[in-house]
């Protein structure tokens, strides 16, 4: 084989066929089930958003509120899934936190199958297992951070969507409207991006015949690594590093002469800029001008320019949703926990894709270690 038929990192390589969004780096668009995903973000919950993922199609108002309803009544934090949070230390990392939670879920949901051939379930089954993960992340999320900060846990509140009962759970106050919208808009954006690795990931390991559960764990263990979802967390780290707008030039002086990556910067498929980045911007500025911190937008600001003049590569949604989350007061740590929380909604919409126009995933390899060599020429003492 030729070093030229490897696709290294599978760059370029067309794995299947999806009906859930369509990513365009020549338009520098992103569509999900048609829908520019800026005019979603600008308009619809992310329920709404979640229900077209799943189905295809924007929900009636008829639809929406029984899905609402649906969503509301999975929201508790369950007794085994606390128990079990609660028994991982207290520095471990979020990301982990949640995995682990899912799992549990999972072991519980799919207790009595006993046979794996049984294990995958119907689709109407997964439908109903995608809601429920997507409804139960927010108390699983906010708990995490709760219990850092030596807090208890909160109830849900009936009266509150998706979003505001999500600033609630983690923050225990009426979140104001700006944040609530901001928040909307970054779990909208952050919903589905095609074959990603993460999703991915959930797609090779569905087309085993393994269960949803254990997709999605797999899912974020893919999400958690810096190159891909962790780049939100990663991005803070980077501002914290930095401190201030006028520290930028020197920084990157001395990052760039090191050879490190900057984070929240550059894209697989994108390469004249992400998309999302726009929205998710504007939706930063809102922030900024709410808590008064002209300084984090001049830090970014500075940041972007001097990266983009310097080495031609565009910020990522990672760059603007770091310190839009920072702002709204979730710990660094808890940034790529959101990703999660968000993107539950793509990933179930592929698994239930790949269960239904299933074929195991399993590329090739090329061989480049010793020849064939045998056993009677193995000598243990020399
Ligand atoms: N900082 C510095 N140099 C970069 C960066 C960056 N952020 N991104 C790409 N480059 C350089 C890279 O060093 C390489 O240079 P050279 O050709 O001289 O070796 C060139 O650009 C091509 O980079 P690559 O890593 O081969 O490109 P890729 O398509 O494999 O990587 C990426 C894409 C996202 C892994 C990479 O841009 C990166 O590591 N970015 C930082 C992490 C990040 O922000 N990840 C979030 C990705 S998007 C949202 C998400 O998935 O959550």
């Amino acid at each position: 084989m030729a070093d030229n038929d490897i696709k290294k990192g599978l760059a370029g390589v067309v794995a299947d066929v999806t009906a859930i969004s369509k990513v365009n780096p020549e338009t520098n668009s992103l569509l999900y089930r048609g829908y520019p995903v800026q005019e979603l973000a600008a308009t619809q919950s992310f329920e709404a958003v979640a229900y077209l993922l799943w189905h295809g199609e924007l929900p009636s108002a008829a639809q929406l509120a029984e899905f609402r309803a649906i969503e509301r009544a999975h929201r508790a934090l369950t007794a085994e899934v606390k128990t079990a949070i609660d028994a991982l230390p207290l520095d471990s990392h979020p990301m982990d936190e949640v995995r682990t939670a899912v799992s549990v879920i999972g072991a519980i949901e799919t207790a009595g199958v006993g046979n794996v051939l049984d294990a995958v379930g119907t689709p109407e089954q997964n439908l109903q297992r995608s809601l429920q993960l997507f409804a139960a992340l927010p108390a699983i999320v906010s708990y995490g951070q709760r219990r850092r900060r030596g807090l208890e846990a909160v109830e849900s509140r009936d009266d509150l969507d998706y979003a505001a009962n999500f600033l609630w759970l983690t923050f225990g106050e009426e979140p104001d409207a700006v944040v609530v919208d901001a928040f909307n808009r970054s779990m909208i954006l952050y919903a589905e991006h095609s074959f990603n690795a993460s999703t991915f990931t959930a797609r090779v390991i569905t087309s085993t015949l393994s269960d949803m559960y254990s997709a999605v764990v797999g899912a974020i263990g893919a999400l958690k690594g810096p190159l891909h979802g962790g780049a939100n967390e990663a991005v803070m780290h980077v501002f914290d590093e930095i401190g201030s707008a006028s520290e930028v030039s020197g920084w990157l002086d001395t990052a760039l002469a090191e050879k490190r990556k900057i984070m929240g910067f550059g894209h697989r498929v994108y390469k004249r800029g992400d998309s999302r980045v726009p929205t998710m911007k504007a939706a930063l500025d809102t922030l900024v001008a709410h808590y008064d911190r002209p300084d984090v937008a001049e830090l970014y600001d500075t940041l972007e320019s001097e990266f983009v003049s310097r080495k031609g590569i565009y910020p990522n949604l990672d760059y603007p949703s770091g310190p839009a989350y920072n702002l709204i007061g979730y710990d660094t740590l808890t940034f790529t926990p959101l990703f999660i929380a968000a993107r539950i909604t793509g990933w179930t919409a592929h698994i239930l894709e790949q269960q239904a126009s299933n074929a195991l995933i399993r590329p090739l390899s090329a061989y480049n270690g010793p020849d064939e060599r045998h056993i009677e020429e193995y000598e243990p003492d020399t």
